[in-house]
């Protein structure tokens, strides 16, 4: 049917190309459509896997090969790029920050891929849409420390909302590996260290991504990604090897993974890293033992960036065929940017290598899912006002409300916080104090700078009649040449902000002294955690520390304000501060929701989903570790001599603008058996003056498991429960023996009997635990 434009356009095209990446079909050409009747595969009132088929026997090797390569999607569509689509080349395309803008480099691009290609087969376009898209909505790990599910599933429709409305039919994200350690800058992209958490948040991404039907036009694709065990880097060092026992995978690092497979995640990313001594891209237990055969995923993987041709950087793979074998045959049926599937899989098929079987099999599975997104059927993205879904009004004001609910109380001294806007006289103080353009955090998509908000102009614009906000840098964020990742973000100007000038700690200390209570915004720097952007150090950059003392030492109250990526390792703040509040990088109207918390107007709810250490010697340190044989504090018990081996601030805390008191957990029976439910209640009260929020989580311990030994504490349940000042409620969880099991090295669930012990508690480290026996 495109026969005659196809080769016209390869002539016109060929010129001018470098020789390697065109093909030439030397077979014969089926006129498809001498009768003007459309075939099957065209033909949206047919069964899809009918179409699949359909299509998938009328497709040459070349053109089956070509669906398997996603290519970096062009500024412009030159002559190179056309030929690539117009022969078939290409699968898929991978948006860059630039071409995404609208929808009008994939819609040139689709146009030749279905009116010029011989088979008229649509292009994939994805795109790292991951916590918004042009509203940006807080970091996933600051989404998280909402504990709202629901939250995030809203904000994640958002982001594709406007992510499809540009053009984009496939996100990459959620990110659901499980981190522990903070010097690993990815931490922020993910939801933390808890699986069961993890697994709940991979499902309302999933929901939000993808929606009840994927087709829609403000529906995308979710990725699950980085299969598997990437946020385990050795040193915190991104893309570095990582070595994590069966039984730990099964149990900390897969379990989001499964969740947003049943969730129905549409598509996997392989992950770059050596996971356990073979690279996860090419890993057959992966990506087809587990993810295929046990958890039967029917939609496709994709390997991360490059990550088929690294397998011979990694040292498994001789050439780039010997990668793509590995690859392809282990389970990776997209192969992202790198090309060893173009180059080498026609011959290795042709050769037997590969079982044709193989490549048919991962070529099914991209189609299929092309026209589950209906691209065959609506291929192009409506261009007339494609504009108008961005940062639309609900999105603006769940910007701002996200940003609030993520936002998590650290200290509160005296009752600093809130502040009154009306009466208290603020000094701000800080290098993030005015800086909108560092609210985003990393992966902040297409974001534009001149529609962000900065915390100054946020608590101005709450400011009571007559009220001011003196304000004052204090200190730069970094100094020149302090460990600075440079930036490379388009349309986001590098951070060259004038280094620390003399005297400026002195002018901000002077403001701080003719104020009532300093406001000091510190932290990161918005590309020091996401991808590369790992720290051998977790305290604060520059001479933000310096500039805290000098203004700790003028006796105000200080109330710090971090925006940060990463945990942090504050020990000195956290003695000194008269309040803290842990801000993340809360997105574009962040800094407004950061000002509602701080000035009352809504309450800190959130709660840490990743441990605080003290400080970078204690990392990895999560709190669901299993215990040692010389548990406790004392001689030969396993303790740092240096420093406490307690960490600042432990998953699950968080506090309120009022005192919620947690009675005991009380249990209904202290023996239950297999069909039994065990109600587990404890009674909360708010016995401050202010309303408040209770996060109540629900610990479970097995003290005798059969194998391998079990979490000192897993969290099994939450609940957020509003109390008004003086109030109590009973708060009741059903726990089912279910709740209760695990799996074992080889992936197999298993519910012991035995001993349990179950907490209801504010945070993973308070509270005393009831005792009860699972009998068979
Ligand atoms: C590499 C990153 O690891 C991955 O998360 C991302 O989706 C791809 N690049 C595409 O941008």
């Amino acid at each position: 049917m495109k026969f005659t434009a196809c080769i016209a356009c390869w002539l016109a095209a060929s010129s001018l190309l470098p020789a390697a990446p065109v093909s030439i079909y030397h077979g014969s050409w089926i006129d498809l459509n001498k009768d003007g009747r459309k075939e099957i595969y065209e033909d949206s009132t047919q069964p899809l896997e009918k179409r699949v088929e359909d299509l998938l026997k009328r497709m040459t090797m070349d053109e089956k090969v070509g669906q398997l390569w996603q290519v970096v999607l062009p500024k412009n569509v030159d002559a190179f790029a056309s030929n690539l689509v117009c022969n078939g080349e290409t699968g898929s395309y991978l948006g860059s920050d630039i071409t995404v803008e609208g929808p009008f480099v994939r819609n040139e691009l689709q146009h030749i891929a279905v009116e010029k290609s011989r088979l008229g087969i649509p292009e994939l376009f994805g795109y790292d849409a991951i916590h918004g898209f042009r509203t940006v909505f807080p970091i996933p790990l600051a989404q998280a420390c909402a504990w709202d599910p629901e939250l995030l599933e809203r904000t994640e429709t958002i982001a594709a909302r406007e992510a499809a409305a540009a053009g984009v039919d496939w996100t990459f994200a959620p990110m659901v590996d499980l981190a522990r350690d903070p010097r690993w800058g990815r931490i922020a992209e993910g939801f933390g260290e808890d699986p069961w958490l993890g697994s709940l948040y991979a499902k309302a991404c999933v929901q939000g991504f993808q929606g009840k039907n994927v087709a829609a036009p403000d529906r995308v694709l979710a990725c699950l990604k980085h299969y598997a065990g990437y946020g385990a880097a050795e040193g915190g060092r991104d893309y570095n090897t990582t070595e994590i026992s069966t039984y730990t995978l099964w149990n900390f690092y897969l379990p989001p993974f499964k969740a947003g497979i049943d969730a129905g995640a549409l598509t996997v990313m392989s992950a770059f890293n050596c996971l356990s001594g073979y690279p996860a891209s090419a890993n057959p237990y992966l990506l087809s033992e587990i993810l295929r055969k046990r958890w039967k995923f029917r939609g496709f993987v994709v390997s991360d960036y490059n990550a088929v041709a690294e397998l011979e950087a990694h040292g498994v793979a001789a050439n780039d065929a010997d990668a793509a074998r590995l690859a392809l045959t282990a389970g990776v049926d997209m192969e992202m940017v790198s090309r060893t599937y173009h180059d080498t899989l026609k011959q290795q098929v042709e050769r037997g290598t590969i079982p044709v079987q193989v490549l048919d099999e991962a070529v099914r599975r991209v189609l299929r899912l092309k026209f589950e997104k209906g691209l065959f059927d609506r291929p192009y993205t409506e261009v007339s006002n494609y504009a108008a879904a961005f940062l639309e009004s609900d999105a603006l004001a769940l910007s701002r409300e996200a940003a609030a609910k993520s936002c998590v109380l650290l200290k509160n001294q005296n009752q600093t916080l809130p502040l009154s806007p009306d009466k208290d006289r603020i000094a701000l103080i800080g290098p993030l104090a005015d800086m909108a353009q560092e609210m985003i955090g990393p992966w902040h998509s297409r974001a534009h700078t001149n529609e962000l908000v900065s915390l100054a102009d946020a608590m101005r614009s709450q400011l009571g009649p007559g009220m001011k906000l003196p304000l004052a840098r204090g200190c730069a964020l970094v100094e020149p040449g302090v460990n600075k990742v440079p930036r490379d973000i388009v349309n986001f100007l590098p951070l060259d902000e004038p280094p620390t000038q003399p005297g400026e700690i002195a002018d901000a200390v002077a403001l701080a002294q003719s104020a009532d209570v300093v406001v000091l915004a510190l932290g990161e720097p918005l590309d020091w955690s996401g991808e590369d952007a790992s720290r051998s150090d977790l305290g604060l950059p520059g001479r933000q520390q310096e500039l805290f003392d000098a203004v700790a030492d003028t006796g105000k109250p200080v109330v710090v304000v971090l925006f940060n990526g990463r945990p942090l390792g504050i020990p000195d703040i956290q003695k000194r501060a008269a309040a803290i509040l842990e801000a993340w990088f809360p997105g574009t109207k962040g800094a407004d929701g950061v000002a509602d918390v701080l000035f009352g107007k809504a309450e800190p709810s959130g709660r840490l989903t990743t441990t605080f250490p003290l400080n970078v010697g204690q990392v990895p340190f999560y709190y669901n570790h299993f215990n040692t044989g010389r548990p406790g504090f004392g001689q030969y018990k396993g303790n740092y001599a240096d420093i406490p081996t307690l960490p600042l601030y432990p998953f699950g805390f968080g506090l309120a603008y009022t005192t919620l008191d947690f009675g005991r957990v009380q249990i209904a029976t202290n023996r239950i058996s297999f069909k039994d439910t065990l109600n587990v209640r404890a009674e909360i009260r708010n016995s401050g003056t202010r309303h408040g929020t209770a996060v109540a989580e629900l610990y479970i311990r097995d003290l005798a498991s059969t194998a391998g030994p079990r979490p000192v504490r897993e969290l099994k349940g939450f609940q957020k429960i509003p109390l008004q000042p003086g109030e109590s409620w009973t708060v009741n969880f059903n726990l089912t023996p279910n709740d209760l099991g695990y799996y074992d090295p080889s992936g197999h669930w298993l519910i012991d009997p035995g001993q349990y012990q179950v907490w209801i508690s504010q945070d993973s480290a308070s509270g005393q635990p009831a005792e009860f026996e699972l009998r068979r």
